[in-house]
């Protein structure tokens, strides 16, 4: 009865939390470095200052030292009831390129297609205001929650969570919880709601060639002296073979074989690879890798390698010159059961071993996170599958994700394994990291209506 109540509360208020997020994407928190960090600042603020409007108690920020703040608050008069913690991230990728964006990246802009476009807009800034809209509307409707609620909104998710070990010894007490709510996770289409049962992990290194003490002209010097940009060229070709599958030795060894009940769901989902390539927005002719492994397998089971970003001269400088150095950023996608600091010395010692001509080399690892997986069973996943049919009116697909979120596994770990439900409002279509991100606001609405009647569920 109450959910019902809720519900109908959101409705009359949702304008107003649109345009929570509408203020929040006006301030630029990208956390990655080379940025000013006073905006996370004011982001957090920002926040903190939401999560109290829309009737959390004890907001504050939580800090620990080097990272961007993060911002929590509770509601906890439900006493016999269970906690859950609600967790999204308030930081966002860079912008990407300025031309490339069809509106101001940092404006919430509306489209003619039902959604709405700027940075973070659905990551994650949607899920910050999904928590604080289902907590209005249950405080709205009938003036208490029906489960103890805590909010954790992080600072540096987008740069790998470097601090997560301080910040889960610090606060691991204050978290605790019985169980998690993220939003920050995707859909498996647009009004087709998911529970994410799997993240791929991560592993970053950065790697430079140097030959030079300054760039030289090509003509007078060119043949006798190695380019360095060449030399990098060479090495980051031996990654990948001709089918485009890691050429790293050992590093498929790890990876855990599909049982075949895992075989079972990825036969049935509801797709096709041709599916695949319209999301993705390939190019015509451009074709699929791993012709005999279907593209959700490639996904969530498999190891992928990318090489992020390349600098020798930059585009608007290119001249006629052999650069004194080249630098590349090389990311890996892991899965179960790979390691982190294994992948990362097997990928440094491949490319340590292909440097030509007695060029310097220097690697930089980067961020790392592990992957992560939980088995959907028991009774509150059953709620949380209950709970997204009932907010989309469809059934959820139990699916995995190719992305990484460093948050679950610590805290899940903290928590005593605490279940760890995973949903969020990134469609196919969302463009989270690219340019035009974009929310879809009717299945923003559902999302919050999902989480509205999870809410009621744990409470029951
Ligand atoms: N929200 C994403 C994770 C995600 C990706 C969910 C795709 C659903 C679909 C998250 O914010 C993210 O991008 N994480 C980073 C983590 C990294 C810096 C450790 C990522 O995956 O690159
Ligand atoms: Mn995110």
């Amino acid at each position: 009865m109450s959910t019902k109540a809720a519900l109908a509360r959101y409705a009359r208020q949702r304008d107003s939390h649109i345009e929570d997020l509408e203020k929040l994407v006006r301030i630029p928190s990208v956390s990655a470095p080379g940025f000013d960090a006073a905006p996370m600042q004011r982001s957090a603020a920002a926040v903190a200052a939401l999560l109290g409007e829309r009737g959390l108690e004890n907001v504050e920020l939580l800090t620990v030292e080097g990272a961007h703040p993060y911002v929590y608050g509770d509601w906890l008069h439900a006493p016999g009831k269970p906690t859950v913690l609600l967790y999204a991230h308030h930081d966002v990728q860079p912008p990407g390129r300025a031309e490339a964006w069809k509106t101001p990246p940092f404006e919430l802009t509306p489209g003619k297609d039902g959604r709405l476009y700027g940075r973070g807009a659905a990551d994650d800034k949607a899920g910050i205001v999904a928590h604080a809209a289902t907590v209005e509307a249950w405080l709205g409707a009938a003036g208490k929650l029906p489960v103890n609620v805590k909010v954790i909104i992080e600072g540096e998710e987008e740069i790998g969570s470097a601090h997560l070990f301080d910040f889960v010894s610090r606060f691991k007490k204050k978290l605790a919880a019985d169980v998690m709510v993220l939003a920050d996770a995707g859909n498996w289409d647009t009004g087709v709601p998911a529970l994410t049962t799997l993240l791929r992990g991560i592993m970053v290194v950065e790697v430079e060639v140097r030959g030079l003490a300054g760039p030289l002209h090509s003509g007078m010097w060119g043949g006798p002296i190695p380019d360095p940009t060449v030399g990098l060229v060479r090495m980051l070709s031996t990654l990948v073979d001709a089918d485009g599958r890691i050429a790293v030795p050992g590093i498929y060894d790890k990876v855990r074989p599909l049982s075949a009940s895992d075989r079972d769901e990825l036969e049935r989902l509801p797709t096709t690879p041709e599916v695949f390539r319209r999301q993705a927005r390939l190019l015509p002719g451009v074709q699929l890798l791993g012709k005999w492994i279907t593209p959700w397998e490639l996904v969530w089971r498999q190891p992928a390698l990318s090489i992020n970003a390349f600098q020798a001269a930059s585009r608007a400088q290119a001249a006629n010159i052999i650069c004194d150095s080249a630098w590349a950023r090389v990311g890996v996608r892991l899965v179960p059961d790979q390691e982190t600091k294994e992948v990362q010395r097997q990928v440094i010692d491949h490319l340590r071993k292909q440097v030509p001509w007695g060029l310097h080399v220097e690697f930089k690892a980067e961020h790392s996170a592990g992957w992560w997986m939980c088995d959907p069973e028991g009774p509150v996943f059953d709620k949380a599958r209950r709970a997204l049919e009932l907010g989309y009116g469809k059934r959820p697909i139990m699916m995995g994700c190719g992305g990484s979120i460093p948050f679950v596994d610590s805290f899940a770990r903290a928590l005593g394994d605490a279940p760890a439900l995973l949903v969020g409002v990134e469609d196919p279509y969302t463009n989270a990291h690219g340019e035009n991100e974009s929310l879809h606001l009717g299945d923003f609405d559902k999302a919050v209506a999902s989480q509205i009647h999870l809410l009621g569920l744990l409470g029951e």
